[in-house]
């Protein structure tokens, strides 16, 4: 909780660290209500600092005993401030014994030591190791860490930290204990313990070198059956980063470990990597193709860590996208290899575009809009955003883009030639793409400095005569909080040609041969014409090829133009892209038809080509599926000057409905063709087709009454794994008819399964026929609490940001709720409570009358004491 008023912390202000840890020795007697942390560390002036006060963190722990050198300190000696332990005027060479004491069991922040289920876990990234331990808990402070672990027998028969176990054994009083040892030096963020009930899946794996290495997967004892593909995930990522890198696992033993109530998806923890539940269980039974998905890249993301986070890591939490953005590129690129084929990358990276466009657009766009490297923060931990990750994460595809996979393989080979053991910035790491590649990446700086999506402007001109085609390429970006005038981004973007055939045309640029049918053109200037050569005949663009930038793109497509791309991009990204333009163009119009009272009608043209779509066997299942699935009501709302949620919400059921009513036969013969018989597989191919075989199924049952009712009835009652299942009882619940009957059977069928009651909660909380009385009704069953954020997100999140059209209801109800909620939240879980305030961004962007209602609540929340500087940093930014 807040103690005294917010501090913002700037980049600027960055200063080296007074002292340097050497060896850091832990000892815990873990206890629930009373963990003793005995800490012996040893410490020298650091030479690059001018300061000889020796500072460390601590929060919500109480000193018991503080030792230097051998001798008791005296109160005098050292300064207790509310957040801090200072000594000043050390010694240059320090070893500090220091005994503190704190109660895991009432820590509901989910940071630091806590307790889930009747076990510890730890979560110290980023800054969670000061309510362990007094520490300079910085990651440019790195050290070598030795755990000793002590606790009862038989509650925590297992005793996990980082690196290798040196020994364990018994003690006296039924207690017991085990001995870690890391032998890499890292920063705090990275410490783990483990003390729990719990059994494990375990496979000695041999790496390329030959080296055999014990792979773990963690679990409790019920769920044993549920580890499989986390461990195949686990080792198809160790040999991945082998084969792509050349990065190898430099630990002896590697262990996962899945726990209930965790604040984010997993931790990369040296060697301990810490998972949400979410991201480790899964059997076709309870998990579902976007689970199994979820578990590959996280498992990925976690492991990736290892390189790049944990060997090179941040010099401060402004870098954080040094590690976050890196590791994402490297999970996106890893999940896409997985698949292998070059349509299922390009289904992996629609995805990917998607995301972007849904949660980090509107980031940028909004209060909280932050450069890639923030200049300033109040609260870390609101920074774990889709800006740093996700955004990030296009930042670092861009060199690749730019250099190609050789070139960028190059870069990361220097980037851990120069920095192995380090902590350092996003700098360092554009220096290495440039330096091995001899290029200028100087003006590249500016994704990381300037907050915003940069809009691409394009305009055409072919001239027949001189068979050339000109692309002007012009760019702009938005002010954003704290940030006007933006210069001009590097921007690659790139374009093919493609003929009045359908195919791409061969490209010159100025005369010179390309020698592919993709141009990569290097955007630098606010204006930029680029002229294609030799162009025999007035070609369609495709441009932003993979979408090759993280920009909007502006270029006065006409439908017949888009129609093209939609039949024929031989770039998969684009075409998906082309449809998207087609049903957004039209659900603008829909959705100012709806605010009107005007006839909605939509053209055949649009239902011709959606049919084409759907009835095309050339194209993967997956990639039908999403040409078919129109933005989402946020996307939609992006678009306008003034949201009017309910206006965007008909209109885009009217299309759903039109499209359903128009191409019910194609759909039902798509229903029953995208079949998968036999035993669950959770392959791309098969997850592709239960993907389209379900939309479909959706679709079919839009119309209130529909014949086909009896169709996901039967499959709801049938399924053999939970993609369908879910499927099926979502379309049900989305039919609008009763189905009170299928939610209490699916409940009672899969009580028992925590991350399935998640489910059960979730698609109710966004089934746009739940209202804020519905949801209050929910939170009264048992197997709600608050307490769990998985739980929480599943409900409150899933109403507040995938309901809008409730969320927004006229009265203002959903936004008292939300207050409501924010408020209690927040005295359990500052972390997910901060997470819940977003759900207001945007919020002047709506129609006055909810725009008023939205500040009042607001205003509710940044009134409400105490609160924490997480929440108090996200309100107080959307009111500025
Ligand atoms: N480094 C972790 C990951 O991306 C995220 C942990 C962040 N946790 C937090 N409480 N801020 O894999
Ligand atoms: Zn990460």
């Amino acid at each position: 909780m807040r103690t005294d008023s917010p501090q913002t912390i700037f980049r600027k202000d960055y200063t080296p660290p007074s002292y340097l840890v050497h060896t850091v020795e832990l000892g815990f007697d873990l206890d629930p209500a009373r963990t003793i942390v005995a800490n012996r560390v040893t410490l020298s002036r650091n030479p690059a600092s001018k300061s000889k006060d020796l500072v460390l963190h601590g929060e919500e722990i109480d000193l018991v005993a503080l030792r230097m050198n051998g001798k008791t300190l005296a109160p005098g000696q050292y300064v207790l401030g509310s957040h801090t332990l200072t000594i000043p005027k050390a010694p240059a060479e320090v070893t500090l014994e220091i005994e503190t004491l704190c109660a895991p069991e009432l820590n509901t922040t989910l940071s630091g030591l806590y307790v889930s289920n009747g076990s510890f876990y730890t979560q110290c990234e980023a800054e969670g190791f000061r309510r362990i331990t007094y520490f300079p808990d910085r990651p440019d402070v790195m050290a070598k860490y030795t755990v000793m672990l002590r606790a009862d027998k038989q509650r925590y028969p297992v005793l996990l930290s980082n690196g290798n176990l040196l020994e364990q054994g018994d003690l006296d009083g039924g207690r017991h204990y085990a001995k870690w040892e890391d032998p890499f030096k890292k920063p705090s963020y990275l410490f783990a313990l483990v003390a729990a009930r719990l059994v494990c899946q375990e496979e000695t794996y041999t790496l390329k070198s030959g080296r055999e290495v014990l792979l773990q997967v963690w679990v409790e004892e019920g769920n044993l059956d549920k580890t499989d593909y986390a461990m195949q995930s686990l080792k198809n990522s160790i040999r991945w980063d082998e084969e792509r890198f050349g990065l190898e696992l430099d630990l002896d033993r590697f262990m996962i470990v899945a726990v209930g109530d965790f604040n984010m998806g997993a931790m990369e923890n040296k060697g301990l990597n810490i998972f949400n539940t979410k991201f480790v269980l899964a059997n076709p039974r309870v998990a579902t193709d976007i689970d199994y998905a979820g578990i590959e890249a996280v498992v990925g993301h976690e492991y990736f860590h290892n390189w790049t986070g944990n060997r090179v890591t941040c010099r401060d939490w402004f870098q954080l996208s040094l590690k976050e953005g890196l590791t994402v590129f490297r999970d996106q690129e890893f999940s896409a290899d997985m698949i292998g084929t070059a349509s299922g990358r390009a289904v992996t990276r629609i995805d990917q575009v998607r995301t972007l466009r849904q949660a980090q657009f509107p980031e940028d766009a909004g209060p909280m809009a932050h450069p890639v490297r923030p200049d300033s923060f109040v609260e870390i931990n609101n920074f774990y955003t889709v800006t740093v990750y996700e955004k990030g994460a296009e930042v670092v595809r861009m060199y690749q883009t730019l250099l190609g996979r050789e070139g960028f393989r190059k870069g990361m080979d220097l980037y851990f030639q120069r920095h192995d053991e380090q902590a350092v910035q996003c700098d360092d790491f554009r220096a290495a793409m440039a330096d091995a590649n001899g290029r200028d990446l100087a003006q590249f700086e500016r994704w990381y400095s300037q907050a915003g999506t940069p809009v691409v402007t394009a305009s055409t001109r072919y001239d027949a005569a001189a068979q050339t085609y000109d692309i002007t390429l012009s760019q702009r970006c938005p002010d954003t909080p704290g940030q006007t005038g933006k210069l001009p981004f590097h921007i690659p973007v790139a374009v093919g040609l493609l003929g009045a055939d359908g195919k791409d045309m061969a490209l010159a640029l100025d005369g010179e041969v390309v020698g592919a049918t993709t141009a990569v053109l290097e955007l630098k200037e606010a204006e930029q014409t680029f002229r294609f050569t030799s162009v025999r005949e007035q070609p369609v663009p495709s441009i932003l090829r993979d979408f090759s930038a993280p920009v909007v793109l502006e270029y006065p497509y006409t439908d017949a133009e888009l129609l093209h791309l939609f039949r024929y991009d031989s770039d998969a990204v684009n075409r998906w892209e082309a449809g998207q333009r087609l049903a957004m163009a039209r659900l603008l119009k829909l959705t100012a038809a709806v605010a009107q009272g005007a006839t909605l009608a939509l053209d055949d043209t649009f239902i011709a080509a959606q049919r084409a779509v759907l009835v095309d066997e050339t194209l993967d299942a997956a990639f039908r599926e999403l040409a078919l699935v129109l933005p989402s009501e946020t996307i939609i709302a992006e678009q306008m000057e003034v949201v009017d949620p309910h206006a965007i919400h008909a209109a885009r059921q009217f299309m759903r409905r039109t499209i359903a009513r128009e191409l019910a036969p194609e759909l039902l013969a798509q229903y029953q063709a995208n079949q998968t018989p036999g035993p669950y597989s959770p392959d791309a191919q098969s997850a592709g087709k239960r993907g389209l075989k379900n939309l479909a199924l959706a679709y079919l049952l839009i119309d209130p009454g529909s014949a086909e009712l009896k169709l996901a009835q039967r499959q709801f009652e049938q399924a053999t794994n939970m993609t369908d299942r879910a499927a099926a009882l979502s379309a049900l619940i989305h039919s609008g008819e009763d189905v009170r009957a299928s939610l209490q059977s699916f409940y009672d069928d899969f009580a028992g399964e925590a991350l399935v009651v998640d489910k059960w909660f979730a698609m109710q909380g966004a089934a746009p026929n739940t209202d804020v009385a519905a949801v209050r009704k929910l939170m009264q069953h048992p197997a709600f609490t608050l307490k769990n954020p998985n739980r929480a997100r599943s409900l409150l999140f899933s109403f507040c940001n995938a309901n809008p059209s409730q969320f927004h209801a006229k009265d203002g109800s959903a936004y008292d709720f939300w207050a409501e909620h924010v408020i209690a939240l927040d005295a359990l879980n500052p972390q997910v409570a901060a997470r819940l305030a977003r759900s207001m961004d945007r919020w002047r962007r709506y129609a006055p009358a909810l725009q008023d209602q939205m500040r009042a609540a607001l205003e509710r929340v940044a009134r409400a004491a105490p609160l924490s500087n997480d929440v108090m940093e996200v309100v107080s930014k959307a009111l500025a």
